[in-house]
């Protein structure tokens, strides 16, 4: 019999090890930060007091976001990986969660399709290596460091764009990765703002979100990110929506190249009433 409870701190390693046998390329910040948000919506699975499996959720008022579902390889088709979306669907749903989104991996489509998510578009995912050097990077008088104190009209511009309000998401990238955040302004106003969670050999980018059409000023940004860390042969990922069709142009112009797509999907009303053209990089998977 499988019993599902709610995930503690002391599961952290747990989690960090599954990820790492998935290839997901998660640090123990990045869970200990998904815990964060949302610290009575992340589920444990047990079967004879051993783990077996786990799931997240955020809640952004009426949209919700699930991810991280990982079932151990020797407990899989038992329907443990439904159950575990199951208790999180309901978690969301009780919050007064109206749409729910996720970005599903090819093989876990019919799982998602049979608890009621329909596919919205494809998640792509970029990869390119950063090479270092020796000229100075062209300053763009309209890119600047994005401080603590901008923080607050950046979540107002961003919920425009997203759809939902990401406060505590982006204060808490924001006291990680300070000095790889970076902001687009004209005459005070917000065109756009990118983040780069920059670890030891890696660079996530994410979110990094504009205008629609301001495709000069998005692609300011990311060269801001690339050429700032000026190291050799890190590597930087980016997600990118499928329908943003400029955002697939611009990083495909800059080299960077495709691996293997999700499948972004949503369950209820509608889908999340923000602008997917004015967001170029998702954050992560597991938020949206
Ligand atoms: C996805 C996953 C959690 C499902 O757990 P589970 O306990 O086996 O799930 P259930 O028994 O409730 O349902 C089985 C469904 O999982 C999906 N699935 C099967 N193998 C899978 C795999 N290797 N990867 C992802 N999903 C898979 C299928 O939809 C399957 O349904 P089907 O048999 O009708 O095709 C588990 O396969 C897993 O941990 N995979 C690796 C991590 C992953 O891909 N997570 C999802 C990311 S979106």
């Amino acid at each position: 019999m499988v019993k599902i409870r709610q995930l503690r701190r002391q599961d952290v390693d747990y989690v960090l090890q599954n990820t790492k046998r998935e290839q997901w390329g998660h640090t123990k910040r990045d869970i200990e930060r998904c815990l964060q948000y949302e610290p009575n919506g992340c589920f444990i699975a047990e079967h004879e007091n051993q783990k077996v499996g786990h799931v997240f959720t955020v809640n952004y008022d009426k949209l919700g976001w699930i991810g991280l579902l990982i079932v151990n390889p020797e407990h899989r088709g038992k329907g443990i990986g439904t159950q575990l979306m199951k208790k999180a669907i309901q978690y969301l749903e009780k919050k007064g969660t109206k749409t729910i989104g996720l970005d599903a991996e090819q093989k876990a489509a019919p799982l998602y399709e049979r608890l009621g998510f329909k596919k919205a578009y494809d998640s792509l995912r970029f990869t390119k290596q950063t090479q270092k050097h020796t000229w100075i990077p062209t300053q763009t008088k309209n890119i600047l460091p994005l401080k603590r104190n901008d923080l607050k009209t950046l979540t107002k511009f961003d919920a425009k764009i997203f759809g939902a309000n990401r406060t505590r998401i982006l204060q808490s990238l924001h006291d990680d990765y300070a000095e790889y955040c970076w902001i687009a302004k004209r005459n005070q106003k917000t065109l756009g703002y990118i983040i780069n969670r920059k670890d030891d050999n890696v660079c996530r980018i994410g979110p990094w979100v504009c205008r629609p059409k301001h495709i000069e000023t998005a692609k300011a940004l990311l060269e801001t990110c690339i050429e700032t860390v000026n190291e050799n042969s890190i590597e930087v990922h980016v997600g990118v929506l499928a329908a943003n069709l400029d955002a697939v142009a611009l990083v495909e112009s800059m080299g960077f190249v495709q691996r293997p797509r999700s499948i972004r999907m949503f369950k209820g009303e509608t889908a999340p009433k923000g602008d997917t053209l004015g967001v170029y990089g998702i954050v992560a998977p597991e938020t949206g």
